[in-house]
């Protein structure tokens, strides 16, 4: 009895920790796996929100023109009251976004988050940058005093918005 009991115990002692220490070995490798797993789709998941915040980035940029010449074309329509200084103000804003947008655009991104920005931007640097400066220009060249010169504002900032959609807006 005492014998039987030794032997079944050696027997377990025998096998038991080359058992052990391959089951041990799977389950690290298994984790060592899921963790490169884990770290490549970290890595992924960072480059995406990377691509992500370039492209909010600058549709921020042009969100901020768009409300400047919205302030500006509304007051234009008469739909709501004429201010002189509102109207500077939003030029004064149009510019300084637009001399942003050759940093805001550098970035070849067009993957990561719903844009409508075309390739050829950066197939025409110099050209897409000429835009952006064409836009600064008119909008910093603005002074709006009367009605008058709101709607010279209007048409020749509004004018730079066409010129760039159409060749680099999808
Ligand atoms: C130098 C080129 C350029 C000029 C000038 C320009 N835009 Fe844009 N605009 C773009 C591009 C490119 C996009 C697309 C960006 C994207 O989706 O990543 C865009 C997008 C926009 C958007 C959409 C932003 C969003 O929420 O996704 C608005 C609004 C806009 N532009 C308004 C204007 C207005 C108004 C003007 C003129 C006063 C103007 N833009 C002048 C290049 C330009």
């Amino acid at each position: 009895m005492t014998r039987m009991l030794l032997s079944c115990h050696d027997a377990v002692f025998r096998v038991g920790p080359t058992t052990t220490q391959q089951t041990r070995y799977r389950i690290m490798k298994t984790i060592k796996l899921i963790l490169a797993a884990a770290t490549m789709t970290a890595i992924g998941a960072a480059y995406v929100h990377a691509q992500a915040d370039v492209i909010e980035t600058r549709q921020a940029t042009m969100k901020t023109i768009g409300g400047g010449m919205k302030v500006l074309s509304d007051m234009a329509k008469g739909a709501t009251t004429f201010d002189a200084d509102a109207a500077n103000v939003a030029l004064a804003s149009m510019a300084e976004a637009a001399a942003t947008i050759p940093t805001v655009f550098e970035a070849e991104v067009t993957e990561g988050a719903k844009t409508d920005a075309s390739t050829a931007i950066w197939e025409n640097w110099d050209d897409f940058v000429a835009k952006a400066e064409a836009l600064q220009t008119a909008a910093s060249g603005a002074s709006v005093s009367d009605e008058a010169s709101l709607g010279a504002a209007v048409g020749a900032v509004g004018a730079t918005c066409g010129t760039c959609h159409k060749a680099y807006k999808l």
